[in-house]
């Protein structure tokens, strides 16, 4: 065994392990110069059939070798796992300052929001919040609410009734049949908040749509009279539209409230200056609806209100046109956002 042989094996792996650019391409040299059928270790198991008296000298060259040669592979794997760590860091890099705009923040429909700040307001007072369905019986949309058999609500032109017609259900024209559900279903006194979807056989246009949402309101309690009903919407207006908001209320017929009053809203900087807008009706609960729920009106009293939440859209947050409320472009929401 020569110093030229070894020599050259040795020369081979450092070469090879030298070459190796990536961790795979050396595990693959390693194995050709350091595995069991490498020259170094054939050299090395050739020790063992030396003459006696050379293989102490054998031994140490072909250790040396082998040690030299482990060594430059370790290094060298080093080396390779310092590149290809920094290749990879510079592969995942997050630019912080690259633009987002491919997200877009999330918005909820500004109708809901403005409903849910309405019933918020309630709430905030000890109201509850009571629920009805929108398709509902005729006797709940209007008998029981003293509606006469021949009153112009019912007719085809405002109603959407339902077939087969002898089920007498219609698409509630209004949030007031939730009114009379709450005084069946609930301990007096009662003082609840209704908001909900209501439909009539309108004409989608700027400033009608068929479908829509109300808010309803019905305190029933011992002494309550016209004086609470203007209190109460006097703090709920302010709430919705702010403190220099005022309340007007206009004599007005409902047949399920007497007497009845027309409620207007006036604001100093509503859209189109200051003025006074018509926003809903209220009135104190007929005695006629109390007996339809059971309840002794000479014991018992109410107010009741209901307003429209397009309509407090469109005076309260500029919105001109109530087609862009229900034609569901995303665009129309996201300028409201989270909150109103
Ligand atoms: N329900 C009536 C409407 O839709 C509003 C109203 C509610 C009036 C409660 C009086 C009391 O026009």
């Amino acid at each position: 065994m020569t110093e030229t042989v070894v020599g050259a094996a040795c020369d081979a792996a450092l070469v090879a392990a030298e070459a190796a650019e990536t961790t795979a391409a050396l595990k693959a040299a390693r194995i050709e110069h350091t595995g069991e059928s490498s020259a170094l270790a054939r050299l090395n198991a050739a020790i063992r059939d030396l003459d006696k008296n050379d293989k102490a000298a054998a031994g140490k060259l072909v250790g040396q070798a082998r040690a030299q040669v482990n060594q430059a592979f370790a290094a060298r794997e080093a080396e390779i796992a310092e590149v290809e760590q920094a290749a990879q860091l510079a592969a995942e890099r997050v630019d912080v300052t690259a633009a987002d705009s491919r997200w877009r923040p999330g918005a909820r429909h500004p109708l809901a929001l403005l409903q849910e700040k309405m019933a918020d307001v309630f709430i905030g007072m000890g109201w509850e919040v009571a629920e009805g369905p929108e398709l509902e019986s005729e006797w709940f949309n209007f008998d029981a609410l003293n509606f006469d058999e021949d009153h112009p609500a019912r007719a085809l032109q405002d109603t959407f009734f339902t077939e087969p017609t002898d089920a007498h259900l219609v698409l509630r024209t209004h949030t007031s049949p939730v009114q009379l559900r709450a005084l069946l279903s609930r301990e007096l006194p009662v003082y609840v908040i209704a908001p909900g979807r209501t439909f009539r056989t309108d004409e989608l246009d700027a400033t009608h749509t068929p479908v829509f949402h109300q808010i309803e309101g019905i305190a029933i309690d011992k002494g309550l009279s016209m004086a609470h009903l203007r209190g109460t919407l006097d703090h709920f207006v302010k709430s919705m539209f702010g403190d220099e908001a005022k309340v007007r209320l206009r004599p007005n017929y409902f047949p399920f409230t007497e007497p009845s009053a027309e409620l207007d809203v006036w604001h100093p900087t509503f859209s189109g200056g200051a003025q006074w807008i018509e926003w809903g009706g209220c009135g104190m609960v007929n005695p006629n609806v109390l007996r339809s729920a059971g309840i002794d009106p000479e014991v018992y009293s109410g107010f009741a209100f209901g307003m429209g939440v397009e309509r407090a859209l469109m005076f309260r947050n500029d919105v001109k046109d109530m087609r862009d409320m229900v034609e569901g472009d995303i665009r129309f929401s996201q300028q409201y956002g989270m909150s109103l």
